[in-house]
């Protein structure tokens, strides 16, 4: 399996991105990681539904366990990121960004204009690293998370970024 690599020099030497495939250990590692991150599942189902995800995993070494995952899956022009998770531990060390960016490159290859996603108006985190990928803020969407975990009201912003 072609293994994306990437160069700036804050990720660790040995860390990688690569898609999932039929990978379904790395899978169940990504759906682990998934619920203990987020308060809903972001994760699509990837067996038996219509139009399963896309899936990238993000390893500290090779063979190591799943500390990072990117999903997409397609909306009609758009390659949608619906879910993006890095492990706490290994935060702020590049995987996030190698993550976005393998999706991006992903739209790209397979002809979508943008990549879009939705992000909590409240997570800071997510919100400057998507910026940093010169993702826009397109839209302010009201309550799109129900769950009462999220900040203002389950309010997100619909981010775009063109990859033509
Ligand atoms: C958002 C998330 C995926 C970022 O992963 P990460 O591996 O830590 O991100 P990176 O190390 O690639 O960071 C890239 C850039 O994002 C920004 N960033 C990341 N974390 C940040 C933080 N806590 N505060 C401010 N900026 C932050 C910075 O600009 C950073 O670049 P820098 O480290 O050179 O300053 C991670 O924090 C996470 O899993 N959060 C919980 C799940 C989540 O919110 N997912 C997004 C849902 S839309």
């Amino acid at each position: 399996m072609a293994r994306l690599r990437r160069s700036l020099s804050s990720l660790p030497p040995r860390a990688h991105v690569e898609p999932v495939g039929a990978d379904l250990v790395a899978l169940a590692q990504a759906h682990a990681l998934d619920v203990t991150v987020f308060p809903h599942q972001s994760l699509p189902p990837v067996l038996g539904g219509d139009a399963p995800p896309s899936v990238w995993v993000a390893r500290a070494e090779r063979d190591g366990p799943v500390i990072g995952f990117v999903a997409t899956r397609a909306n009609q022009s758009a390659l949608e990121i619906s879910g993006l998770a890095v492990e706490p531990l290994h935060r702020r060390a590049g995987l996030g960004r190698a993550l976005v960016r393998a999706a991006v490159r992903a739209a790209r290859k397979r002809g979508f204009s943008t990549v879009e996603l939705h992000v909590s108006t409240g997570n800071t985190a997510a919100l400057a690293l998507y910026a940093s990928e010169r993702f826009r803020q397109a839209q302010r969407v009201e309550g799109f998370y129900s769950d009462e975990r999220f900040p203002d009201d389950g309010d997100a912003w619909l981010m775009v970024r063109d990859v033509r």
